[in-house]
């Protein structure tokens, strides 16, 4: 049995969502989804009211429609709407990486930034449906540029700034983007991360690329291309403070964003406008219970999802008050989020089970001499949090009295889908507990056969609900192989998870060849194809092992070319090799050299048994016997042994 938390009573007092409350509108949003979400698509601000609520068909002809027939406007939403109201609320608190610079700047500036950005965009010829890639730090900027493209229509492609010029240059050739907006420098925990020299790397082999905005941080020495670049703070004063925003469908794209799958080159995951929208808010909102006048804190970086839901959409969709925070959970010291809490007097703080687990290492006292009187929700997300963490964060961080809402959703689903809701749900730590409205979870065998009741197997998701993506940029056809075809007619989400007697999910993490680095997820293809990238190496193969502080690390097993040794060196050297072609996130963190691999007779990399030997799990290596070389496996596990 595990231990179980009720709901405190000063939460239950102010909450939005009871308990009877949860149970009746998640019965209804399951038996008439038509009506409820009909309902509560309302709670955006339309040009054109939809009158058609939903057209989805999981089988063959795979498509995903909400609020079709409806127009709106997401920047309108998010700024506009708010104006008569809340003009001079502070919309974004931004803090800087450095502790003395800070900034608050209200709805109405926020509007005339982004109408000012909207204005220059259009001057340089975007216009709605042309991509734009966003390669910036975690400035004010990098909300105004996402509003930015929302109001004149285009499909923004945000890339997170760790990555490479080579992860930059695909992911701006996938989608043929045609403006690049990014910063001189960016300012990571008192470190500069050359995001400029970046794009100029990256659009040596991008043609489709026709203007570069660059916001001036740092004031660092750059480049500038006369006739393609061209100073932000430049275009944006002489550009008009009003803008019309453009009436765009419900299911125009909104944005696009890359992720990792379990084969191949990253996937352009799309949102569309309307119904991410709606769920996007709806579920910042009742998951963290934001009542008008709190300060929320969410330390994603805006190259996530997560930045996107609820660092911008969801919470300025909402009229809150959304902190941005440019720097890391350890600079200057280990106090910094606490001071930040402090200094900002936030009420409502979501980091990842990874930023826990490394404060958490640091002792109790960091945290302590910080009074987070403020606080009173914590929220979690990424990965799986282990009972430990949560015990912690639960304990030191909220002293006792501030529920967490371990929230589990995806790149894919665009918002969260399950979660405890703080006024209607009872927490066991380690669990993600119950779905939000409108979500049906399912569990199936590996046959794909439906398990009733307590039981364990993998995580999929039966109907659609309005934040789920609708295709992957360019190849419809990789979206329904790679997420319908598993388990026919229901989308499978790549996760294996418990159900408990209380109906509670425990999400065990994935099941395919997919790793989650500090909640960062990585594709073990793409690392294999980047060591192999290297002229030395012959062939690789990656899997995920426990690591205490990042969740999972990264294994990997190389196989180097005839005449090659094995040596330290080599060893740097390769992992300096991934950094540069993927990014710092995607680094090794063991190298196992491996002068062969368990195959399959059809030359197929048997994976299951590297994950046991990288767990040092050797007594479970199940049937070797249809290995071409069954003694390459006890050459692994000597090795492996040896290793530390
Ligand atoms: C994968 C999705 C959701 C935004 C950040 C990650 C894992 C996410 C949880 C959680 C257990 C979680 C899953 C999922 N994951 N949240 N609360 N408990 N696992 O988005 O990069 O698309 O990764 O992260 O494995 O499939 P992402």
């Amino acid at each position: 049995m595990s231990e179980v938390y009720p709901i405190p009573a000063e939460t239950a007092k102010n909450a939005l969502i009871d308990e009877k409350t949860y149970k009746e509108w998640y019965d209804r949003s399951v038996k008439d989804p038509e009506g409820f979400w009909g309902e509560h698509g309302k709670r955006v601000d339309w040009i054109k009211p939809f009158t058609k609520v939903k057209d989805v068909s999981y089988n063959d002809d795979v498509h995903i429609k909400w609020f079709y027939d409806g127009t709106l406007n997401v920047a309108a939403n998010c700024l506009d709407r708010h104006l008569a109201k809340r003009g001079d609320q502070t919309a974004i608190i931004w803090e800087g990486d450095d502790p003395s610079e800070s900034a608050h700047i209200t709805y109405r500036d926020l509007h005339e930034r982004v109408c000012r950005l909207s204005n220059a965009m259009t001057e340089k010829g975007i216009k709605p449906g042309d991509r734009v890639t966003i390669y910036l730090p975690m400035i004010p900027e990098a909300a105004v540029a996402m509003l930015a493209c929302a109001r004149v229509g285009a499909i923004h492609s945000i890339v997170f700034g760790g990555f490479s010029p080579d992860a930059l240059a695909g992911r701006i050739q996938d989608c043929d983007s045609s403006m690049v907006i990014t910063a001189d420098e960016g300012l990571r925990g008192g470190r500069k991360v050359p995001l400029k020299a970046n794009v100029d790397k990256a659009l040596e082999t991008c043609w489709s690329v026709k203007n570069v905005i660059v916001v001036k941080r740092t004031g660092g020495a750059i480049h500038m291309v006369a006739g393609r670049d061209a100073w932000y703070e430049e275009l944006v004063a002489k550009a008009s403070p009003t803008h019309a925003p453009v009436e765009m469908d419900a299911e125009a794209p909104l944005f696009l964003l890359y992720t990792s799958g379990s084969t191949g080159k990253p996937k352009g995951v799309v949102h569309t406008t309307g119904g991410y929208l709606v769920y996007a808010s709806m579920t910042h909102q009742y998951v963290f219970d934001y009542h008008d006048g709190d300060i929320y804190w969410c330390t994603a970086d805006v190259g996530w999802v997560t930045g996107h839901s609820y660092i911008v959409y969801g919470p300025l969709a909402n009229g809150a008050t959304t902190l941005m925070f440019e720097g890391i959970p350890n600079y200057p010291t280990v106090s910094r989020f606490w001071d930040v809490v402090d200094k900002h007097k936030v009420n409502i703080f979501y980091t990842a089970p990874t930023a826990i687990r490394s404060l958490m290492r640091e002792g109790e006292e960091p945290v302590a001499k910080t009074s987070r009187k403020t606080l009173r929700l914590l929220g979690s997300v990424g990965e799986p949090i282990n009972p430990e963490a949560w015990n912690w964060y639960h304990r030191v961080v909220g002293e006792g009295r501030c529920p967490i809402v371990d929230t589990w959703w995806q790149t894919e689903t665009g918002g969260i889908l399950i979660s405890p809701l703080p006024g209607a749900t009872a927490l066991k730590p380690g669990s993600a507990t119950l779905p939000f409205f409108g979500v049906v979870p399912l569990m199936v065998d590996a046959e794909g056969k439906e398990l009733l009741g307590a039981t364990e197997g993998n995580l999929c998701i039966a109907d659609a609900w309005p934040g789920q993506m609708r295709t992957l940029w360019g190849d419809h056809e990789r979206f329904k192989q790679s997420y319908f075809t598993t388990y026919p007619g229901r989308y499978f989400t790549g996760d294996g998870a418990r159900r408990d007697e209380d109906g509670y999910y425990w999400i065990t993490g994935r099941v395919d060849d997919v790793i989650n680095v500090s909640g960062h997820r990585m594709g073990t293809a793409e690392v294999e194809s980047a060591l192999v990238a290297h002229p030395k190496v012959a062939e690789a193969a990656v899997v995920g092992y426990p690591h205490e502080i990042k969740g999972q690390g990264i294994y990997a097993y190389v196989t180097l070319i005839q005449g090659e040794e094995p040596s330290e060196e080599l060893r740097k050297e390769l992992v300096n090799w991934v950094r540069k072609e993927i990014g710092p996130i995607a680094s090794p963190d063991l190298i196992q050299w491996s002068p062969g691999l368990p195959k399959t007779r059809s030359g197929k990399i048997m994976r299951r048994i590297l994950r046991k030997i990288a767990e040092n799990d050797y007594g479970a290596l199940g049937d070797t016997s249809t290995l071409a070389d069954p003694g390459v496996v006890d050459d692994l596990v000597e090795n492996r042994m040896n290793r530390v």
